[in-house]
């Protein structure tokens, strides 16, 4: 009893101190660093639980990374192994066996020819450094003009000054800075909000002719890289029309733009193999980034796939001088890349293969989500899918910000047993890659439920008509 009181009190310090001393990401600036957010305890396969005890299904897989699901004793094992054999070295100085290890195993399964990995600390500092190496290869070069990136409306690339300046979602721009000057974006490839008057059959080459007509009307000249998540995530998860990045990618090649593939989300699992570009794309980008699944999110730890082919040129290169000046601190950790392996163990054992058999499953349990007079589309990929809610189907308008739908069917959810990733007027399902038939028939009738009482509130509220 005293035992209790005790645990119950702990956490309402633990409360206490979160509000008052820490800044959560993405705040607004009415809560900043004085909000305190659902705290989790634990974590065990696909589930979490929170300080309440409830044991919930992590539906997001935290932020798209546990893939290899909680508690895996493996990954736990090998990380203090290693903190016990070498904790840390200098890269600037020395290497260490898992990185290169790590470097060998990445190479066999990255496209042809993407034979390099530089490593960093996650998802933004990976498109950060592919940026920067696009710049510092065309200043070797004496191509100096040639840096415009060229990203997507809807797209989401990180949290550093230049890799943010090429998200393309409004709320991630409007109150922030950013090297907007370097940035060109075009439409996001988003067959449901696809103009008026374009129809689906002409979706792909209306997005292919407005990249077209960005090289003729910049110049490709001055374009550098053009960027894209394969399938876009926190944009919706939103899968683009058939044979539209091979035909982009074409265009690149043609006019010397590199081709960046931001695999952060994609990568490791989440659409069944280790990378997706050209196993499930057929795309050979000159540059793919990782992170995320790349530890199942036990570890801090990202990467940039580079073509040899580009390092080739710069050693050929008479600039001896010329230094990419570019290194973190925790670039190649051992840790990091300790655990990356383990997990790369248990992809290559069975988890692809288990996430390839379930993903149809997944999917079509998700679609049925359809019926609900709530729900405009439910679309995805391998185990990733969005519910986007509307508040009507005629217009598919979708739910008016205030409302934000996806945090009222969070809310609901949560106390049925599932943590889904509310964006706006949409949830995200991207569950840990264990996930068992059983278990996604358990999330998917929860989601249904918590949808179901969505639509009760804002009937009930006046705010919808159903
Ligand atoms: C496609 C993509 N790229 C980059 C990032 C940034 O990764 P991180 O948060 O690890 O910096 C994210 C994060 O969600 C992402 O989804």
């Amino acid at each position: 009893m005293q035992g209790g009181a005790k645990v119950e009190e702990a956490a309402d310090e633990l409360t206490l101190l979160a509000e008052r001393h820490l800044v959560q990401p993405w705040p607004v600036s009415g809560s900043i660093g004085a909000e305190a957010r659902g705290r989790l305890e634990g974590g065990d396969g696909i589930y979490v639980t929170d300080a309440a005890g409830r044991k919930l299904i992590d539906g997001p897989a935290g932020m798209w990374c546990v893939n290899a699901g909680h508690r895996r004793k493996e990954l736990a094992e090998v990380m203090a192994a290693q903190a016990m054999e070498l904790s840390y070295n200098s890269p600037w100085y020395t290497t260490n066996a898992p990185a290169a290890r790590l470097s060998g195993r990445l190479a066999g399964h990255a496209p042809d020819g993407l034979d390099h990995v530089f490593y960093t600390t996650g998802g933004s500092s990976a498109v950060e450094t592919a940026l920067r190496f696009m710049q510092f290869a065309n200043n070797v070069k004496g191509r100096g003009e040639k840096k415009l990136i060229v990203s997507r409306q809807g797209a989401y690339h990180g949290s550093t000054y230049l890799s943010a300046s090429l998200n393309g979602r409004p709320r991630d721009q409007d109150w922030m800075d950013g090297a907007g000057e370097q940035v060109v974006k075009l439409s996001c490839p988003n067959p449901f909000r696809r103009p008026d008057g374009v129809a689906a059959a002409e979706f792909c080459d209306y997005l292919v002719a407005e990249f077209l007509d960005v090289i003729e009307t910049v110049g490709a000249e001055r374009i550098g890289a053009f960027v894209a998540e394969p399938v876009m995530a926190s944009g919706g998860v939103i899968v683009p029309p058939d044979g539209y990045l091979r035909r982009i990618r074409e265009l690149c090649r043609q006019n010397d733009i590199l081709f960046i593939a931001d695999e952060v989300v994609t990568a490791f699992g989440r659409l069944g193999h280790v990378f997706a570009s050209q196993e499930v794309f057929g795309l050979d980008p000159d540059m793919i980034t990782f992170a995320k699944g790349v530890t199942s999110g036990y570890f801090p730890l990202g990467g940039v796939m580079i073509a040899g082919r580009l390092l080739e040129e710069l050693r050929r290169s008479n600039h001896s001088e010329a230094m990419f000046a570019h290194g973190l601190t925790y670039s190649s950790h051992p840790v990091g890349c300790a655990v990356a392996l383990k997990n790369l163990d248990l992809l290559e054992d069975g988890l692809l293969e288990h996430a390839r058999s379930v993903s149809g499953h997944f999917q079509s349990s998700l679609k049925a989500l359809e019926e609900l007079p709530l729900v405009g589309e439910v679309r995805g990929m391998g185990l990733m899918a969005c519910v986007e809610c509307v508040a009507d189907r005629v217009s598919n308008n979708p739910l008016t910000l205030d409302l934000e739908v996806g945090k009222r069917i969070d809310n609901h959810c949560q106390e049925l047993g599932l943590l889904v990733r509310p964006l706006i007027n949409m949830c995200v399902m991207s569950p840990p890659l264990t996930i068992s038939t059983g278990q996604i028939d358990d999330m998917a009738a929860i989601l249904r439920r918590g949808i179901e009482l969505t639509m009760d509130d804002l009937v009930r509220e006046g705010l919808w008509r159903g």
